[in-house]
This record gives structure tokens, sequence and C-alpha cells, in this order.
């Protein structure tokens, strides 16, 4: 699959076709559940204004440093990113085992994919009940039964679990680029159009204002230790941070394209469709007087009794549905890709690697959809949270900010700088010591005293 008309030495697994096909690659991984269904219910859950502030904040002060750190890696050595950090660290004369970081990020991206793969088949559910006009006229009571009703059947969680799970796989296997390179090109802007008319209709409502003052108000008195580590931690799970999924990607970007420029964009686009699913959930969640504290099942509640109220609302509503899996499945791919890569690096088939991952964290994801019924937290818990609270706590909320740490020490303080900066290629001077502090210092001391403040916060409640 390699390409002849890209003037550098490619990877063994090709290269993106354009720049552009890179940074829709990179958004298309960074937006998707995420954004849609993960950052309004913790914002939700977390009291809005300060919440929000501080998630922006972690995002342009560590997120961003982060990826351009990620993306570097990954065209430097243009291989998985567990050789291409082994070998980076080897070109510097540090230790291997920094490998063991890449290591870290590879299991992580595993673990996340098996939950993810849970929720997006939850979507893949609701294309059909909205379909067949089931939420039609409905009101808040049907929409949060119906929802209740999913959670209470493994059987269909996992049948939908299984379809997402080999849609995932039957990409990985093709490669990356065949797949998805030409699919995201028209999905994501159409996925921005609608959701640009929902706010519109949110802002219908008449609850647009109570929205707003939700998401931007800001009063840190609602805010606790634990939520400046929940915003941190999706800092990094929204941007595909943390677990080597953008430093896979970096591998197959064209050498002359501007690594600086490529992260704002995509950092750019995946905070916009943040913001704008909140201000799409948030005025219909109030005008329907349900409150914002609903957990996971905010976007499946909302959505339904927004496109249940509109004029072709069942043809719609399947559309947006169809969209959120269309966001899902660029995400999903992203952390398989990590290990496929490897695994294809040591001589296995591509597609084997893709079915044995997706196997496993097949596996691993039923326990997740469990969790909502016969493993509830009254039958099972770990640390007061259910499975797949805790499985989402720990790769979020600690796994991915340790890799993240990690990365911003080794390219800031590991590797040779000149080496480095080469391949940055960036022009503006300014910039690249901004970059250079943020990486070596804002970054790393940001996330110690976040989780180091989590830590103790837990350390005096018990
Ligand atoms: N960023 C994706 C989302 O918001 C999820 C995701 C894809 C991810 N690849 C990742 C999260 C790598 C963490 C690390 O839905």
């Amino acid at each position: 699959m390699s390409r002849s008309n890209v003037p550098d030495a490619p990877s063994i697994h090709g290269l993106w076709a354009t720049r552009w096909v890179f940074i829709l690659a990179a958004a298309g991984s960074a937006i998707g559940l995420g954004n849609i269904w993960k950052f309004p219910y913790i914002t939700g859950m977390h009291g809005g204004g300060a919440f929000v502030l501080v998630y922006l904040l972690c995002v342009l002060l560590v997120g961003v440093p982060i990826m351009i750190a990620e993306i570097l890696i990954g065209r430097r050595a243009r291989v998985a990113p567990i050789n291409a950090v082994t070998m980076l660290a080897r070109e510097s004369g540090i230790s291997k085992r920094w490998g063991l970081m890449a290591w870290l990020g590879t299991i992580a991206g595993i673990l996340i994919l098996s939950y993810y793969s849970v929720i997006a088949g939850w979507a893949l559910h609701y294309v059909l009940q909205m379909a067949s006009g089931a939420f039609v006229g409905a009101d808040a009571a049907t929409a949060t039964n119906s929802f209740n009703t999913l959670k209470a059947s493994p059987l269909l969680m996992l049948g939908w679990h299984t379809v997402f799970m080999a849609m995932t796989i039957f990409v990985v296997a093709r490669g990356v680029q065949a797949g998805l390179g030409r699919a995201v090109t028209w999905m994501m802007p159409m996925l921005g159009i609608l959701l640009f008319a929902l706010v519109g209709y949110a802002m219908t409502t008449g609850h647009f204002m109570q929205g707003m003052h939700f998401m931007f108000d800001v009063d840190f008195s609602k805010i606790t230790g634990e939520s400046v580590l929940v915003a941190l931690g999706h800092s990094f799970f929204t941007l595909s941070l943390g677990m080597c999924a953008i430093m896979a990607y970096g591998a197959y970007m064209p050498k002359q394209q501007s690594i600086g420029a490529a992260t704002l964009i995509t950092a750019g686009m995946d905070t916009a469709f943040a913001l704008l699913a909140g201000l799409a959930i948030f005025p219909i969640l109030f005008a329907h007087g349900l409150s914002p504290d609903q957990g996971p099942g905010l976007m499946f509640i909302t959505l339904p009794l927004a496109f249940g109220g509109l004029p072709l609302g069942a043809l719609f509503g399947t559309l947006f549905f169809v969209l959120v899996i269309l966001a899902a499945w660029t995400s999903s791919i992203s952390l398989a890709e990590p290990f496929v890569a490897w695994a294809v690096e040591k001589g296995v088939g591509r597609v084997k690697a893709a079915v044995l991952i997706g196997a496993v964290s097949w596996f691993l994801g039923i326990f997740s959809l469990l969790s909502f019924n016969y493993l509830s937290v009254d039958v099972f818990a770990i640390g007061g949270k259910s499975i797949f609270e805790a499985m989402d706590f720990l790769t979020t909320n600690l796994l991915l900010p340790v890799g993240g740490l990690l990365v911003a020490v080794f390219v800031g303080w590991g590797v040779k700088e000149t080496k480095m900066m080469k391949e940055l290629g960036m022009n503006n001077q300014a910039l690249y010591i901004a970059w250079r502090i943020a990486i070596r210092v804002i970054a790393p001391l940001a996330i110690l005293a976040i989780l180091l403040n989590f830590l103790g916060v837990l350390g005096t409640a018990r």
C-alpha cells in the first residue's frame, strides 16, 4: 500500500495520501464518543462552567504540547510506537526501557477500546430505535425508560458490542489508509452540520441561555480535586493522547507537513465539537426538566427527546446516530492501531493481528456491559465504582495522564534536542520556545500536581 508519489521514505504501513488526510485522520481519532457522549455527561456531573474552564486550559497547556510531541516521535521513527520509542531512546543514548511507556499506552488502548465499543453499540441500537419511530412525540419518561431497558438487556448490548467491534476490526485489518482516509473526508463535515442544526434547535427550546450559563458560568466551589483530574483525563481522552494513538498516526504523516499547524487544527476542531455538543444537549435537558448529572445515559436520553419533538425527527435522529457511530468508528480504529502496527512489524499478518486484538478487547468489554445489569455496583464494586466506571476512570484519568507525563519527559528531557528540532521544523522561534517550555515544565508539572493532589485528597479521605 506504499505510495510512490510521496516524496519521503514511507513507513512499511504506507503514508497518508495528503496532508489533509492526516489532519482528517487525527481529527477523526480525536472526535468521537468523547466529544458527543462523554464531554456533556462529565460536565453535567462536575457542575458545569468551572469544569469546562479547567478542561479548556488542560487542552491548551497540556494537550496541545503533548500532541506535538507524540506526532514528532511517530514521524521521526516511522514505526509503531513501541518500536519508535525504543529506537529514539537508543539514538539518544538513553535507556531502552522507555519502550515500556509505549507498551503501557498500547495496552491502555486495548482497555479503552473494550468499553468504547460497548457505548458505540448503544448508539447502533439507537439508530434502529430512531428509525422505527419509537421516539416520535416521546416525553422524558419514555426516553429514560427506553435507555433503562437497553441497560437491563445484556444480550442486546452484547449483540451491538459485537457488531461494532467487528466493524473496527474490519477497517484496521484492511489498513488504515484504504478504509478510513477516504471515509472521514465526508463524514466529519456532515456530523458538524448536523450538530450545528441541533444547536439551532436547542435555541428554540427557550432554555438555551440556561444551557449557556451552565456551561460557561465559572463557579469554583463546584469542583473538587477529582473534578480537576477528570478534566485533565478528558483532555487526553478527547485528543486521543497518552496512549500512542496519535504517535502511531504520526508515523504515516508526510514529511513536509507542519506538525504544529496540524495539531492546532485537530485540537481546535475537537474542542469545537465538544462545546457544540454541550450547547445542543444542555438546553434540551433543561427544557424537559431533567437533571444534568444523569451520567453515561445523558446523550441517549436527551437526543431522542429532541428529535422526537421535531418534524422529520425520526429521519434526522437516525442520521444523527449514524454519524455518531461513524465518529466513534474513526476513533476506535486508532485505539487498536498501535498494537496492530507493532504486530505487523514483528511479522504477524495485519488481519491476524487485528482479529486477535479485537477478540481480546471484545472479551474485556463483556465485563463492562455486565456492570450495567448483573454485575452492577451493588454486586461487584472496585473502589466504589462499577466495572465500567472503574475501567474508564483507571484508563482515562490515570493511565492516559501518566502516559502523557512520560511522553513529555521523554521528548522534553530525554531525547537529543537537535534531532527533534529538525523534525519539528518550526520556523517561528517564539512558538518553538513556548512549546519547549510547555513540554519540559508546564505539562509535566501540571500533570504531576493534579495527580498528586488527587492522591492526597484520597489519602486524607481514608
Ligand atoms: N478521542 C476519542 C474520543 O473522543 C477516543 C479515542 C480514540 C482515544 N483514540 C484514543 C482516547 C486514544 C484516548 C487515547 O472519542
